[in-house]
């Protein structure tokens, strides 16, 4: 199975299992990583999934929809040209090993 790698606030890195299909948001949660909190359950509303994608993977990432493109203008931690909402990054094999960085804060 596909891993996905979250940098948490202290630096630790966490490398949790995620299949194909699944969001980073969900397996995040479900594997307690500190920081990605995800409120509203994916449904692009409440911007506490916001992470921070390595370059090497933002050229594989799905493009942004409208509604993600506008709650990360405000997101606590402050956007960057590498943010993304982490339950809108679906695992594929082209994201296998993706690194984010869990932004801090979310709320
Ligand atoms: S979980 Fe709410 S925006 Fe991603």
């Amino acid at each position: 199975m596909p891993q996905a790698t979250f940098i948490c606030s202290d630096g630790a890195h966490r490398a949790v299992d995620v299949a194909i299909g699944a969001n980073l948001m969900r397996a995040a949660t479900d594997n307690g990583i500190e920081g990605i909190v995800g409120d509203c359950g994916g449904s692009m509303s409440c911007a506490t999934c916001h992470v921070f994608v390595d370059e090497a993977f933002t050229a594989h990432l799905p493009d942004m929809a409208s509604n993600e493109d506008q709650i990360l203008d405000y997101t606590a931690a402050g956007r960057q040209p590498n943010s993304r909402l982490a339950c809108q990054i679906v695992m594929n094999d082209a994201l296998a090993g993706i690194v984010v960085r869990v932004a801090d804060p979310q709320i």
